[in-house]
């Protein structure tokens, strides 16, 4: 097979040449962005999966390094978190500034010689800045004989001098609570959930302090689910509430499309950022393994700064890409668009040429169709979104087009959608609707 180079994105990371999925462990750690990443070292599918590293200094040019955690015969490492345990609360770090511990869950296979079958949650230290790691001799730390409990983020919660845990039952739809001095002996303290939709998984959730514009701040519950996703297979909501060191209790029980787009999942915030900071995997797991892209397969999203807004409707997250700056082969363009009218992504220059439609309809509702940028039928039964809610009057878009991966924030971030296209190769036109004329295409930055 033949590089897929027209399909490789510039500012959004991709593997060199392996298969990706969830980011984990995403920390900002002297001056240093870490984003580990499911991961096949072997191949272009699921298997294998360990974590995956790649290291960045403004969250766009990413540099691959070498595997991080690695699959053993007897388990692989899923998802999971890092965290800076500064005063070497775990006792396992060396040096003066403490280690870095990732947290991660051991999917255990039938050979495991203690745990066969079951999910549980390990740690692994790093004394070198997240360069190497070794796994802590007394894992897991934390086994609940569950088969589906995983994906573990931790946290400092200052007020109470603790480390603290969100992972999930997800077979239950719950999210599970334990906190702990020294991140190796954790404590149960409670249970969010059931809620929302039955019949999907709960995966990858984040419980994060995010600033209220205006004032204050509150407890964000990011969770992914599959199936279930507002665009179909897997997607995310969100919960707004409190949280007490102990308990989250969401303010309404029903949550929040946190992406309207069909491919953002698995995203999680930061530990160490000044600001709330999350990153997605920029797929879904409805035809993921189908992506026609090589020897890769699979992006992350950009990162995307989060604050809550007060709104009619309540609290809603607004989500701004981090980066400005993005290098010059990425497409960034910024329009009003009305009600009734439509934007139009075109890539390649002949008859040919994919594109991709971006239509507000009369009652205002958006939708973003990729029918006619899928040449090889991939995405089949996920073209166009549902109707995206909007308020009836124009809304300002911020439009990134990076080789066939599309963010669009709309209504100054209040909806964001992120999708992906797998253009035929060409330079990218926005125009607006008909007859065609440009939109205002912000000047690319030199590379
Ligand atoms: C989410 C997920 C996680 C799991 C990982 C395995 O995409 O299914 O729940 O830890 O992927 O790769």
């Amino acid at each position: 097979m033949s590089e897929t180079t027209h399909l490789r994105p510039a500012a959004h990371f991709t593997a060199r040449d392996t298969w990706l999925n969830d980011p984990n462990g995403l920390i900002l750690h002297k001056g240093v962005y870490h984003l580990f990443f499911q991961h096949n070292p072997n191949g272009q599918s699921w298997g294998d999966i360990g974590w995956g590293h790649a290291t960045s200094t403004d969250l766009i040019r990413w540099e691959e390094q070498p595997p991080a955690i690695p699959a053993t015969s007897h388990e692989m490492a899923f998802s999971g978190s890092v965290v800076w345990d500064r005063f070497n609360t775990s006792g396992l770090g060396s040096g003066p500034e403490g280690s870095l511990v990732a947290v991660f869950t051991s999917a255990c296979n039938d050979t495991h010689p203690t745990h066969p079958g079951l999910q549980v949650q390990s740690i692994a230290v790093s004394d070198d800045d997240g360069a190497t790691w070794r796994r802590h001799d007394g894992n897991p730390v934390l086994d609940r004989g569950s088969k589906d409990f995983r994906d573990p983020k931790v946290f400092r919660h200052e007020p109470s001098g603790r480390w603290v845990m969100v992972a999930v039952e997800a077979a239950d739809r719950q999210v599970v609570i334990h906190s702990s001095a020294n991140l190796i002996d954790w404590r149960f303290e409670s249970a969010f959930g059931p809620a929302g939709q039955p019949d999907v998984l709960w995966e990858c959730p984040d419980l994060v302090e995010v600033p209220v514009e205006g004032g204050g701040t509150r407890w964000v519950l990011l969770l992914s689910i599959n199936p279930g996703g507002f665009a179909g297979g897997s997607g995310m909501v969100y919960f707004v509430g409190d949280f007490d060191g102990h308990t989250f209790v969401a303010d309404p029980p029903e949550p929040h499309v946190l992406d309207f787009g069909p491919d953002c999942y698995a995203a999680v915030s930061f530990s160490g950022t000044p600001r709330a900071t999350i990153l997605g995997w920029f797929s879904n797991w409805a035809y993921a393994l189908e992506a026609p892209t090589w020897p890769w397969r699979s992006a992350m999203t950009l990162a995307r700064t989060v604050s809550l807004v007060h709104t009619d409707d309540g609290l809603r997250l607004r989500a701004v890409p981090v980066a400005d700056e993005l290098p010059g082969a990425v497409t960034r363009a910024t329009a009003t668009l009305g009600v009734d009218e439509e934007i139009v992504v075109w890539t390649g220059d002949d008859d040919r040429a994919s594109r991709v439609v971006i239509r507000r309809e009369a009652d205002g509702s958006l939708v973003v169709d990729r029918g006619e940028a899928d040449p090889s039928g991939v995405h089949e039964g996920f073209h166009a979104t549902p109707p995206i809610p909007l308020p009836n009057r124009p809304v300002e878009v911020d439009l990134i087009v990076d080789a066939g991966l599309i963010e669009l924030y709309l209504d100054g971030g209040l909806v964001t959608v992120s999708m992906q296209t797998f253009p035929v190769p060409g330079p990218v036109r926005v125009e607006r609707g008909e007859p065609a004329h440009q939109v205002e295409t912000r000047r690319p930055m030199p590379t």
